[in-house]
């Protein structure tokens, strides 16, 4: 009885071994270039992710495969302009979010950035000495979202304690269990809390409760838009959509000034630093959004180092699309990182690793450059803080190089500054970045970005 059960089991095993394997190599992804690998599971892809190393395991794939590759069976990722149209420019409406974006609901409530379909979405361990930059972000965003209810975390360290709350989280590993597999998250979420981290933001669910109950924010507020009867909303609403754009508003910003900052502090990027105070200095009365030179080292920060430098899943709609040539059915993720996008087509963008604004000046290929730009993605889902993120990072590079020379402290290594994968945005590895700032005039200071 017992060898019987066993040869039905070794049986049953061979031919469900056989039909996986029938099913993976027969898979419509399998005329896709890739690794053989990505054709039979998506585990290589998840250690990666759980390593923080997602993004440059995808961009390594891309440098050896091409603008299209497969990275796991069920799985693709494009670096292409032909792919970023079609997946989230107009023409490719309907390419709904996955339900990776369940991970950044807020008071169990979809807000804009985590509404899956389009159509439901028209309303439009922390460092203990990280400063400046995230707080500069988190008070810039708060009052543009509540104010004059907004923080003040550059001087006052309660603020700071949620700013560090909600930018410092440490739950990668946590989330991307609980993505993977929501029910075996639930049974073992208390035992797992203790290897990796839950998010847990209460002081910043406290600010934003309390702050939308308030009945008169300055009319230029998203509360007060929100606060207008024709939507409807009530308090928790307002207060997730808020919490939503705040969390997307701080290290974003944050950290793309951060590595943007570390850049041209170095000796290799000094002369960058150098036009832009000449660009500065001899027009201290021109507005900060019509400095060609300060612009143009923007967008290159941007390139370099977007703060989003990752995959945007969406699932391909119901029938399935051609992407960049290659036939995808339904229900394939697909999606494209900006790392990837801002790098693979050395045409528009001619050594791709080097920090180089003045690429932005040039007139042959800018519209090339301009479409393949994807730092704030594209299309119906794009970011709606780009406006503001751009003028905050301007302000706050014009105000710094009018007045100060910055030098990478000598305490900081290069691996400090490596980028680390978030569950969505990238920071610096060792969560600090530590610059000298000179005055211009010559005297010295030491200060912490972060
Ligand atoms: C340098 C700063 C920023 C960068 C690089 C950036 C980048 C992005 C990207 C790439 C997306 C698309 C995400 C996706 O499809 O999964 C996005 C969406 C979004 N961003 Fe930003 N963002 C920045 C700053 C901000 C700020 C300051 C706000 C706050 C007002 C904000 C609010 C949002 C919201 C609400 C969405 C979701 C839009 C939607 O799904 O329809 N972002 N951002």
């Amino acid at each position: 009885m017992i060898s019987l059960n066993v040869h039905f089991l070794a049986v049953a095993g061979l031919f469900l071994g056989g039909w996986y394997i029938w099913k993976c190599v027969s898979s419509p992804l399998r005329t896709l270039p890739g690794p053989k690998i990505s054709l039979f599971t998506s585990l290589v892809l998840k250690y990666h992710e759980f390593r923080a190393l997602r993004t440059r395991y995808i961009h390594q794939l891309h440098l050896r495969y091409g603008p299209v590759v497969r990275i796991a069976p069920q799985e693709a990722s494009f670096a292409s302009l032909e792919g970023i149209k079609e997946i989230y420019g107009s023409g490719g409406s309907g390419y709904d979010k996955t339900e990776f974006y369940d991970l950044f609901q807020v008071y169990g409530r979809r807000t804009m950035f985590t509404t899956l379909d389009k159509e439901s979405s028209d309303l439009e361990d922390s460092p203990k000495d990280a400063l400046g930059l995230h707080d500069y972000a988190f008070d810039g965003v708060t009052h543009q979202l509540f104010h004059p209810y907004g923080s003040d975390s550059l001087r006052n360290p309660q603020d700071e304690d949620i700013m560090k709350q909600v930018a410092f989280d440490d739950s990668l590993q946590n989330r991307l269990v609980q993505y993977y597999s929501p029910l075996f998250h639930k049974i073992i979420r208390h035992v797992l809390s203790i290897f990796a981290k839950p998010r847990q933001t209460p002081l910043a669910d406290s600010l934003v409760l309390s702050a939308t109950k308030e009945t008169d924010p300055a009319r230029f507020t998203l509360l007060s838009r929100m606060q207008d009867k024709a939507y409807n909303m009530n308090h928790i609403d307002m207060a997730a959509e808020c919490l939503d754009h705040m969390a997307a508003g701080i290290d974003t910003t944050g950290d793309g000034l951060c590595f943007l900052m570390w850049e041209i502090s170095q000796p290799r990027s000094f002369h960058v630093q150098r036009r832009l105070q000449e660009e500065l200095l001899s027009n201290p009365d021109v507005s900060f959004d019509r400095l060609p030179y300060l612009d143009a080292v923007v967008l290159e920060g941007l390139r370099c180092f977007p703060a989003i430098p990752m995959s945007l899943p969406r699932y391909v709609p119901r029938g399935g699309r051609t992407i960049d040539g290659y036939f995808i059915p339904e229900h394939i993720i697909v999606s494209t990182q900006a790392y990837s996008a801002h790098r693979i087509d050395q045409e528009v963008f001619p050594q791709p690793d080097l920090f180089n604004p003045e690429r932005w000046l040039e007139g042959k290929g800018e519209l090339d450059r301009k479409r393949l730009f994807f730092a704030f993605a594209s299309g119906g889902r794009g970011c709606i803080g780009k406006h503001l993120a751009l003028a905050e990072m301007k302000i706050l590079l014009r105000d710094m190089y009018s007045c100060f020379t910055t030098f990478p402290d000598g305490s900081m290594v290069d691996e400090d500054m490596e980028m680390s994968d978030q569950l969505i945005s990238s920071q610096p590895r060792s969560k600090k970045c530590l610059l000298k700032l000179e005055l211009i005039a010559k005297n010295s200071h030491n200060v912490k970005m972060g």
